[in-house]
């Protein structure tokens, strides 16, 4: 089949091609999905330029893409949830990284069923986003109706979902962006912008009950000066805490360093009473189930920026790359042309 590898560390257009590997193998809780739609998100980018490294050694080539949608094309032995046919979607587990090709494996546990009313396409934007999000605001902050939000960076593949996900959980929405996007982000939901090229939202003072940190750097330890006493600060970008440094295995040194690298974001977070934990993101299938419904009810609407075909995933993957997406960037069209594959998009098409 094919599938765009990453054969090396470097600048994208370079270090990506389109190769013949094998059908990956199917095991017995997992399922096959024929790949119709994937996305990309900065995690890719990051990855191919070795931001990641220090994680451990790769040996190249490896896939790359994390966001599928597709049909069962075969499930494992053990597999009763999903059936051939059947239209899928998934954040697929880190050891089966690979959604930029023909066909993917994913864990049932993984993977849901489709938004019954969205395209190929449009399931492929909600996975990754939808998924951290969803964690990041129900799981760890639990926000709750009413609250104030601080969403930054409400134009990306994240904030998108972010200021749709906060405003169906009845809080009051604050975000950031530039000028060209404060009607997109509005449009959105959005009760109050902030153009970040003009304005400085520290002006604002201590008003949240939760900021969703999707920046980083400055952004994590600033978050507190907005932040009300005893409020909750999520960090997607930030300063690694300790509960993640455990959950990635990390030794005792690294999370020392982590700790005294951490050490100004910890302090005032206990100083203010306050919540702050870094998130990294998990696939879940049961909660892709319960997103799925949250589209299906017209809660949240899929944002899609750009679309390319399968042969233009290097450009797509650019194109994310300069960190001014507005919604997601999709990559399509992963199968040969067959009459069978077109019949069923224009169903899909036809059916929302
Ligand atoms: N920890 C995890 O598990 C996890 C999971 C997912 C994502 N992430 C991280 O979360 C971050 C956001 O992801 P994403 O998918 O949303 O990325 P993205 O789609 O590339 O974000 C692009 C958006 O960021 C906005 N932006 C850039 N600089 C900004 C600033 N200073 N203030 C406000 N907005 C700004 C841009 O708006 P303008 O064009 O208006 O500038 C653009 O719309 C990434 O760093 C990603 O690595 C982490």
């Amino acid at each position: 089949m094919k599938s765009l590898m990453i054969t090396k560390y470097g600048d994208i257009n370079s270090s990506l091609e389109e190769q013949e590997i094998a059908k990956p193998a199917l095991e017995e809780n997992q399922i096959l999905i024929k790949t119709y739609s994937s996305s990309f998100n900065p995690i890719d980018h990051m990855i191919v330029a070795g931001d990641y490294k220090a994680l451990g050694k790769v040996s190249f080539p490896v896939g790359i893409g994390r966001d599928v949608s597709g049909i069962v094309e075969k499930v494992g032995k053990n597999v009763k949830k999903f059936k051939k046919g059947d239209k899928v979607y998934s954040r697929i587990n880190e050891s089966h990284v690979g959604t930029m090709a023909e066909y993917v494996v994913s864990n049932v546990k993984d993977t849901a069923l489709m938004p019954s009313n969205l395209s190929f396409d449009e399931s492929a934007s909600i996975p990754l986003v939808g998924l951290t999000t969803y964690q990041a605001l129900v799981d760890i902050a639990k926000l709750s109706k009413g609250e104030k939000i601080l969403i930054h960076a409400g134009s990306g593949g994240i904030g998108t979902f972010a200021i749709q996900l906060a405003k169906h959980l009845g809080a009051h929405v604050t975000t950031t962006t530039s000028t060209k996007n404060i009607s997109f982000v509005k449009d959105l939901g959005a009760d109050k912008v902030i153009d970040y090229t003009s304005e400085n939202y520290l002006d604002d003072g201590a008003v949240f009950d939760v900021v969703y940190d999707t920046l980083g750097g400055n952004y994590t330890l600033d978050s507190f000066k907005v932040l009300k006493d005893a409020g909750r600060v999520v960090s997607i970008k930030g300063t690694v805490d300790n509960i993640t440094a455990q959950q990635l295995g990390l030794n005792k040194f690294v999370q020392m360093i982590l700790a005294f690298q951490g050490r100004k974001v910890f302090k005032t977070a206990s100083k203010m009473n306050a919540m702050y934990r870094f998130l990294l993101m998990s696939p879940n299938g049961d909660q892709l189930k319960k997103i799925a419904k949250m589209y299906e009810s017209g809660a949240i609407k899929p944002i899609i920026d750009k679309t390319y075909n399968f042969a233009e995933a290097i450009q797509a993957l650019e194109y994310l790359s300069k960190g001014h997406a507005r919604g997601k960037v999709i990559v399509k069209d992963m199968q040969p042309f067959q009459l069978e594959i077109f019949i069923i998009y224009m169903k899909t098409y036809i059916s929302i």
